[in-house]
């Protein structure tokens, strides 16, 4: 039986005017108390705006947000305990399921995405076949439902910080670091990508670090209701949103976007945690975004003198704007940033230098290879000598130089 109580109402509104800074918890619970002891009939918004504490117009703008908490708050086998946050798309709580005793993360579909029928089975499909996936580096789907208008995805609750807390409060990471995270993320992602998933929204808000350190890759098989540019623009003025690591094919819309994308999101991710710094920065998303499409990359490396050679080229490959240079898969990358990290040069990154290297010289990519990232002064071992103009040269001179001395010996001979 769904609680319609005026109570489970007030509960929700305390809670939400205190998240909001509109009054304090104090404030409210001594109106809760006066109220219950004065055993009077008025509703916890009426008395906050008696007290002037809060407005009509705010106490209206919350009402939506307080209808979708207490329905969250109804979906059975769960109880609700708090929202830990809220992203471009939905909203997260942390709850306990009761069968299991566990604790999960839910999140809730806004009432406006779930009136798109397509979309809502597509966030069904993706979450059930998401679900079977079971890696150590991905947050565990668990489940997918709905309760009355209320569509939910339950999935593993991760103790401890995302990336971009973490960013946030230490500026950049150690290299060592970096590299432990980015080779658990390409772990994720090349097991996703086999199964065929692409994540779409790599990015430091979607990789939390449990408490023993280990990366998890969180919203794997989350479908989107928006587009990936809708999405990036959905976020416009938050600090570190999506457009700051969205690839040039998902601004652009395309719509076979794949691997390659999330290996995009993982270099640009990677940029920013061993820099301090997004890899491209503007006054919008569409300022950012063109950055994406156009502009050339800062190499990491000059940002971070300490970077080794190695990271940086695995970064720029990563990348690069045209996927065809990018690595082909995760795994790829991988086997990259693991040779980094035990001290050797990333093979696979030196192959793809050659090849952007020699596609300069392709008139055909030269619009491409203007905007590229890669610089070719890291194009890994020269190309062979004999492709090089200055040889032919040398050998030109070396020929005329000793045609000159046969004559002039056969001229002192006679
Ligand atoms: N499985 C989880 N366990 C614990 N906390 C989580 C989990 N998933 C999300 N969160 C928390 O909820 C917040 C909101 O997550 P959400 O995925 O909605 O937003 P986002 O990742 O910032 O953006 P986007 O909607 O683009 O993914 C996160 O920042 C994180 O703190
Ligand atoms: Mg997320």
């Amino acid at each position: 039986m769904p609680d319609t109580s005026s109570t489970s109402v007030d509960t929700v509104l305390g809670r939400l005017v205190v998240e909001r800074g509109l009054a304090t918890a104090d404030e409210v619970a001594e109106l809760v108390q006066t109220r219950d002891t004065e055993a009077n009939n008025q509703s916890l918004s009426q008395m906050l705006v008696e007290r002037g504490l809060v407005t009509r117009k705010q106490i209206e703008r919350l009402l939506p947000e307080i209808e979708e908490q207490r329905a969250t708050r109804q979906i059975p086998g769960y109880q609700m305990l708090e929202r830990l946050g809220a992203g471009a798309m939905a909203t997260v709580y942390k709850a306990r399921q009761l069968s299991l005793d566990r604790m999960v993360a839910i999140k809730v579909l806004p009432r406006k995405h779930t009136n798109n029928k397509q979309f809502v089975e597509r966030f069904y499909a993706e979450g059930r076949a998401a679900a079977k996936l079971n890696h150590p580096n991905i947050v565990g789907a668990l489940d997918v439902g709905q309760h009355g208008e209320t569509h939910y995805f339950v999935m593993e609750y991760v103790e401890g910080n995302s990336v971009f807390e973490e960013l946030q409060a230490n500026g950049r990471y150690e290299e060592s670091r970096a590299l432990e995270i980015a080779i658990q993320t390409a772990k994720a992602l090349e097991h996703a990508h086999k199964a065929g998933f692409i994540h779409r929204d790599v990015k430091p808000k979607n990789i939390m670090i449990t408490r023993n350190g280990t990366a998890k890759l969180a919203d794997m098989g989350l479908a989107r209701a928006i587009s990936d540019r809708e999405a990036a623009e959905a976020e416009a003025g938050k600090a570190f949103g999506t457009p700051y690591y969205i690839s040039p094919e998902q601004i652009r819309g395309e719509v076979d976007v794949d691997a390659r994308a999330d290996i995009y999101g993982l270099g640009a991710t990677l940029y920013h945690m061993v820099t301090g710094q997004v890899p491209f920065d503007g006054p919008n998303p569409s300022a950012v975004m063109h950055k994406h499409l156009k502009e050339d990359l800062t190499p990491p490396d000059h940002i971070n003198k300490d970077l080794t050679n190695g990271l940086a080229e695995i970064i720029e490959v990563a990348m690069a704007k045209d996927r065809k240079k990018r690595y082909a898969t995760a795994g790829d990358m991988q086997t990259d940033l693991e040779a980094v990290a035990r001290g050797e040069a990333p093979p696979q990154a030196r192959r793809l230098f050659d090849l952007v290297s020699l596609s300069a010289l392709d008139s055909e990519a030269e619009e491409t290879a203007a905007s590229s990232v890669v610089s070719i002064d890291r194009a890994g071992p020269a190309p062979p000598l004999t492709s090089q103009p200055i040889f032919w040269v040398a050998v030109a001179g070396w020929l005329l130089a000793v045609g000159l001395i046969i004559m002039l010996l056969t001229i002192a001979g006679n």
